[in-house]
Parts: C-alpha cells; structure tokens; sequence
C-alpha cells in the first residue's frame, strides 16, 4: 500500500547553512500498516531573504557532471546533467531548479522518474522502486536530459545574467540566479559541490570553464572540452565561455595552474594585467591567507558581450580587458565569496565589502594611497549610505555602493578597533580558514572577530554595519 503525504509544508524552516534545525515533516504510516516512515517531498525553496525560491530542501548536492554541446551558430544548448546527492531527509519528490529549457527525461538511481515543470521548478518523483535509496543520509544520482536556446535572465536590478550571447559564441554568469538558465541544479549559494564539465563546440571555437583543463579533443569537426573543479563551488560561480579565444597554460612561481582565455580582439590590451595574475595572488595570498584552490586564471570577453565582471571560480569573467584595480577585485573574491561563500543572499556585503577592501589595500602597497584615504573617500560619498550594507532593502539593490563602499568601511572599522595591523591580517586569515570551501553569515563574521578579538563590538555593528544614517566617524570605537 503506498501512503503518500501530500504537498511538502512549504514553511519549513531552514537556514542557508542548515544550522537551525530542519523540522522534519515525517509522515508515519497509520496503525496497521506494515511499513515504516514514508518520505516526503523536499521544499521547492531555501527561504533566502531574497530569493526565496532559489534552491530546494531535502538533499544536498555534492556533485554535478555537465555534459553540454554548444552551437552557437544554431544558438542551440544539450545538455545532460548527471547530480549526485545527499538526502537530508526521506523524499517521496524533489525539486530542481532550471530556467528554460526542454527536459527530454530523468532518471533517478537509473530508474525513470516522472518530471513535472512549473515555472523555474522541475518535481522529480522517482519510480518507487528506488524510494529506499532516497532515504535520509543517503547518497542518490539524478541524470536529467535537457536543449534548448538558454535564456538570458534578468536581475532585479535590470542587469543581465544566464546565457550571454556573444559575437562568436556566448557566455554564462550566474549571480544570483543566472546558472539555472544553462544546467538543473540546487541553485543556492548554500549548497557547494565540486564538478565535471564538459563542453563540445564546433571544430576552431573554444570551451572554457572553471577548474582544470583535464583533456581536449577534436573528432569529426568538434571539440571537447573537460573541465575539473575538485573544490567546492556555489553554482553562481560556474561558468562556460564558448568562442575564439587566445589561450595561455602556465604554472606560478608558488604552484598554482595558470589558465586565460582571451578573446583574441581583447588580447593586447589586457596583456600586461593579465602578466599580474601571479604576482596578485602572491600578494593576496600575504594578506588573505593561501590561495584556496589549485587553478587561477581569466576569460576576458571583448566590451559589450557583458556590461559586469563576475568572480567566477578560478577564472573571473572581465567585460574587456581589465585594469589592475578590477582584477585585484575579482581575484580577492576567490577567498571571500568563493571559497567563503555567503550563507544567504544578505551575507552579500562579505563578498563586495572584502573584495572593494583589497582594492584599498592593493592602492595602499602601490599607489601610495593610504587606506584611511580610501575610507574617507567612501565615507564622504553619499551612495555608500542609502542603506546599511548588512540589509539591503530589496533585491534589486544588493549590488548598490553600500554593499561595496560601506561595506569595505565596516572591515576597515574593525581593523581601527583593534588598532594593531598584525593582529587585524591574522584575524582576516583566520576568517578565510574557518570557513575554507564553505559557507559563513554575518552573524558568523561579527561572532569570529568579537571571539579573536575579546572585544565587545556591538556599537561598532550598531553603526556600521546596521545602521541607518552615516555615523560619526569615531562611531563604534570601543
Ligand atoms: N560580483 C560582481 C563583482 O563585484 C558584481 C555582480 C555581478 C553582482 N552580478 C551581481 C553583485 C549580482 C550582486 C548581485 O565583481
Ligand atoms: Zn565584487
């Protein structure tokens, strides 16, 4: 007999991290019935403050195997995406997110599962035979078969992310929301998984993604590209470019596998930045603490293909070539949005407020622009205080100038309060290390510097990080 609950309790409380506990809907069978617990279908959302529809309860992804072939010239996209996870609860159905697209099939643990598609989310409810192997704690593999001309997503804020077209090929970007448009997924920051990607493009166009070049093919007039990421990635940090480019292999002098692509007509320019890579990472690596994965690199695209750089892993994404400052930037979000991956959508202003903080750090070794010289600059410039950067007040602002500028001030408020230069770089190492590959909170970044520090800051938080006007500037000192 086969007892199924109903419709999953879509209030279910659950943080990014999983930290609070899950309440668990089981559903026990009624007297008489042999068996034991039936699953329940996993939450169509995450709850993010922002995006509350991003991700999906009841399991974790560990793995994505992408298998895509891309031509551009058909403006055509097939995919077959092979998932390995974890349920963290018993599932009777789960949700995937994906924008756009046909599904052809899926499969879960090999059997045919039934598919149903409402908007950005697809119900998977595998075949019954297989319900035991989904199973709380359990390891399961979903393969889903997909094509189609991927859309381009629009951000609240009226950018555009997902599938980029470009001259010669396009482009993905995936913050916050844009990877659903090219592979099904738990499409939360929340949720890291290593991955495979491959990528097969006609015979003189290239496949780029994230992670290490493990091999590249060409048969019958088409290439393939393998990619490896062996660490961790939220997937708004996937990426694939498909195009003409320059590509370059090297090794830096501390070991880490070099990769560009450049687009040919962006080459010259972005030369002698690109030539930077090294020594940036050595440089961060001093102040941030060990680059945190094996391959660093750039795609630089020509102006116009995207209007914004994106951080993705290993590999920033430049609208054209960069200047120093941007891909200083870029590169300091492989430790801090990266590696430390912001448990919720709120937890944004750890990535811009870090990343626009190395900026000033990188201007303070080279450009012989104090750091207070930067502070002051953001601190007199009015943009920075529309809202505090720990709360935007709406999703088309989390990526407005308080969530860099102010937020880059609230870094530079501890490293006042602590007023001992040694003691602030080795309390931003161990940040990077507590939470290597991993993800982190506010409430997690405000707890680790009161802890390193023995200090009681909350009148720092008060008027930095949550406050509503711009404080006075000796605000917050302890
Ligand atoms: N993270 C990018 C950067 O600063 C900017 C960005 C692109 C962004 N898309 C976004 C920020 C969406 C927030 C939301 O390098
Ligand atoms: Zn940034």
């Amino acid at each position: 007999m086969d007892h199924r609950t109903p419709a999953p309790a879509p209030d279910r409380r659950r943080t990014a991290r999983g930290r609070l506990p899950l309440v668990l809907a089981l559903a026990l069978l009624g007297g008489g019935c042999t068996g034991g617990v039936e699953g329940t279908p996993g939450a169509a959302g995450l709850r993010d403050p922002y995006f509350p529809g991003l991700g999906n309860g009841g399991y974790d992804v560990t793995h994505y195997g992408l298998e895509l072939d891309v031509d551009p010239a058909a403006d055509r996209l097939r995919g077959t995406a092979t998932i390995t996870a974890r349920a963290t609860q018993d599932l009777s159905a789960f949700h995937l997110d994906l924008a756009g697209l046909e599904v052809a099939g899926a499969t879960v643990e090999g059997r045919p599962a039934a598919v149903n598609r409402a908007g950005r989310e697809l119900t998977l409810r595998p075949a019954s035979a297989v319900e035991d192997r989904l199973r709380e704690g359990r390891t399961f593999t979903v393969v889903v078969r997909y094509s189609g001309s991927p859309e381009t997503v629009t951000d609240p804020d009226g950018s555009k992310e997902g599938w980029l077209r470009t001259a010669d090929g396009a482009v993905a970007l995936g913050e916050p929301a844009g990877s659903m448009a090219w592979f099904p997924g738990n499409h939360h920051p929340s949720d890291k998984a290593t991955y495979d990607i491959g990528i097969t493009v006609p015979e003189g166009l290239a496949g780029i993604s994230n992670g290490e070049l493990v091999s590249r093919r060409t048969a019958n007039g088409r290439t393939a590209y393998r990619w490896r990421t062996a660490e961790p990635m939220a997937s708004y940090l996937a990426t694939v470019a498909v195009g003409r480019f320059t590509t370059r292999e090297s090794v830096t002098p501390d070991g880490i596998r070099l990769f560009t692509a450049v687009d040919p007509r962006s080459a010259a320019a972005s030369a002698d930045v690109l030539a930077r890579i090294p020594e940036v990472l050595a440089w961060s690596a001093k102040r941030f603490g060990p680059y945190p994965f094996t391959s660093a690199g750039a795609i630089v695209e020509r102006a116009g293909d995207s209007s914004y750089a994106l951080e993705t892993q290993n590999r920033p994404v430049f609208p054209g070539p960069p200047d120093t400052a941007l891909l200083v930037h870029e590169l300091a979000h492989q430790w801090f949005g990266n590696s430390v991956t912001p448990a919720s959508w709120r937890d944004m202003w750890l990535n811009e407020g870090f990343a626009t903080y190395a900026e000033w750090l990188w201007a303070a070794d080279h450009e012989g622009v104090p750091v207070r010289e930067s502070f002051e600059a953001a601190y007199a410039d009015d943009a920075n205080w529309a809202f505090p950067p720990a709360e935007p007040p709406t999703a088309a602002e989390l990526s407005e100038p308080p969530v860099y500028g102010r937020g880059a001030m609230v870094v530079h408020r501890v490293r006042l309060a602590m007023n001992d230069d040694r003691a602030f770089f080795a309390l931003v190492k161990g940040w990077t290390s507590a939470h290597r590959h991993a993800n982190a909170s506010t409430d997690d970044f405000t707890a680790h510097v009161e802890e390193e520090t023995g200090q009681d800051l909350a009148a720092l938080w008060d008027a930095w990080l949550y406050g509503g006007s711009r404080p006075p500037t000796g605000a917050g000192e302890p």
